[in-house]
């Protein structure tokens, strides 16, 4: 029993001995506020915001440790921390965190959104670019310009009156993932895959303890794990009666009418080039997600944010309008050919997605303990890159907080900068192997929806409102849409048979 009492003493000190000299000799762990015992930081969950992230920036610095229960978290707030991360040392940044709420929707990371980075990822993103956001699909192509269409139209039956752009141009972005993804659907279809969209989006976001204290997890004290059950189950129920709809009606893959659905089934239960990847239904599941949910609200809301920023400064719209009038005229609508020769118009998309970008933390995960700016970041830390903060940072941005989209135009101040991923300052898309792989669709979609809604309308803020008394407060979650609908009034600038042609 001595013995045995010894030992153990013996091996408790040697435990704290070692402890003690690996903390020396390690570089310390990035500064941020003192943590409590146990919970560390989750005093400060509400505070875990792109806009309180940023506060919190402005005080330790752009590399920033806070500690929620067991997992450690490091936010990224400068241009120079994110080349870091992003670019310097992007392969042992490159992995995905996932909640237990993710990983249980996301069929155990099935996706390509979630998956870590490796072999598996890279086999998924190669089958997606390829063939599900590669310019060849024209279906999805075609599906933009048909949405946009319908919105035009439904936008000219309501002239005069208020509308609820928020709501609308949700519709129409949902209308053009879910036709690429599914192909025709019928409206009953529609509602039902809304509605779970709208769960799992709450659940993506709801706090479950044991994300943080793990031993908590089994307990399930806020009745999270039945609402993901009962989720995931309505989601296979929706997505096998569409998989079965496809197997009784098949499409050659790749032909002009085949849907995402008809491509990946294609791809079920064979192995793909490097043989990592064998495509099953739940990949295929999982992927439709990823789609849905990186597609539609990320594009609504800049589409959203762009006519708020305009309606903000009527005297931007005009230029705008008045560079339309110049290149498009008004015996006929936008074509996809003009896009290029429209270069306000993409000063204003470009401003619009630097002060408002539609993923505002980028979340990644360290594969493994490394060092930055000469701190340690502990393996699997979550690690929030704030591309809302990068955005805005005084010390690369004149003007910062304002919308200035001549800053890009030839001569402006930063008219050699874009988005592309290659300049640290400007990161709506990422940059690096996580970054967005729907950039080009996306791109197309807002493009050509501001395009049109500029050169078809004249609008006006409802009620008298004046353009300074629109309030520009944004909401925290995967996105950061506005926090109020925006409605405006349409009145036409070209002729009622143009706009219903
Ligand atoms: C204005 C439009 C869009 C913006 C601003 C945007 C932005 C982003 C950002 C910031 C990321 C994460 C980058 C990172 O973690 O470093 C991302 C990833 C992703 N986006 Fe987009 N996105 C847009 C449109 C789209 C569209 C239209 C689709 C699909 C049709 C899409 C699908 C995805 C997917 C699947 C990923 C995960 C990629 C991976 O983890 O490998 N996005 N996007």
């Amino acid at each position: 029993m001595e013995y045995l009492f010894v030992f153990f003493l013996l091996a408790g000190a040697f435990v704290v001995v070692s402890m003690r000299r690996s903390r020396k000799r390690r570089s310390p762990l990035p500064p941020g506020p003192k943590a409590i015992p146990i919970i560390g930081h989750m005093l400060m969950m509400d505070r875990l915001t792109h806009r309180e992230l940023a506060k919190l920036a402005n005080v330790y610095g752009g590399l920033l440790h806070l500690r929620l229960g067991f997992l450690h978290t490091v936010t990224v707030s400068t241009p120079e921390m994110a080349k870091e991360v992003l670019q310097v040392q992007d392969s042992l940044f490159s992995n995905r965190p996932a909640t237990i709420a993710i990983a249980y929707l996301t069929y155990d990371r099935a996706d390509m959104a979630f998956a870590h980075y490796g072999p598996f990822w890279r086999q998924m993103r190669k089958l997606c670019v390829a063939k599900l956001f590669s310019r060849k699909r024209e279906e999805s192509w075609a599906s933009v310009r048909d949405a946009v269409g319908t919105t035009i139209l439904s936008l000219a039956a309501k002239a005069g009156a208020p509308v609820n752009v928020g709501e609308l141009v949700f519709g129409l972005t949902m209308n053009i993932t879910l036709r690429a993804a599914f192909g025709a659907q019928s409206k009953e279809n529609e509602e039902e895959f809304i509605a779970i969209l709208q769960e799992f989006s709450k659940l993506f976001g709801a706090f479950n303890i044991g994300d943080f204290i793990p031993w908590l997890k089994w307990f399930d004290l806020n009745g999270v794990n039945k609402r993901l059950r009962k989720a995931r189950s309505a989601l296979d129920a929706f997505i096998d009666k569409i998989i079965d709809e496809h197997r009784r009606n098949p499409k050659e893959a790749d032909s002009a009418d085949a849907d995402m659905v008809d491509d990946m089934l294609a791809f079920l239960g064979t192995d793909t080039q490097g043989g990592y990847l064998r495509l099953t239904e739940d990949n295929i599941k999982a992927i439709i997600m990823d789609v849905m949910f990186g597609g539609t609200e990320t594009v609504a809301s800049a589409i959203e944010w762009a006519l708020a920023e305009m309606l903000r400064s009527p005297e931007e719209l005009e230029r705008v309008q008045a560079e339309l009038e110049q290149v498009v005229g008004f015996d006929r609508m936008v074509h996809e050919s003009d896009l290029n020769n429209l270069p306000y118009l993409k000063c204003v998309v470009k401003e619009t997605l630097r002060l408002h970008p539609p993923i505002p933390l980028l979340l990644h995960e360290t594969a493994e303990e490394c060092t930055v700016a000469g701190y340690t970041i502990p393996a699997h830390s979550r690690v929030m890159i704030n591309a809302w903060a990068i955005g805005r940072h005084k010390s690369s941005w004149k003007d910062a907080d304002t919308f200035l989209p001549a800053r890009f135009a030839t001569g402006g101040h930063e008219a050699g900068i874009d988005f592309r991923g290659n300049f640290f300052e400007f990161i709506p898309f990422g940059s690096g192997r996580r970054s967005c792989p729907g950039m080009q669709l996306g791109l197309y979609t807002l493009e050509l929806a501001v395009a049109h809604l500029a050169h078809c309308f004249n609008w006006e803020l409802p009620d008298g409102m004046k353009p300074t008394e629109l309030p520009m407060d944004d909401v925290f979650g995967l996105t950061a849409p506005r926090a109020s609908r925006l409605v405006a009034v349409p009145t036409p600038r070209l002729s009622f048979e143009l706009l219903s042609a």
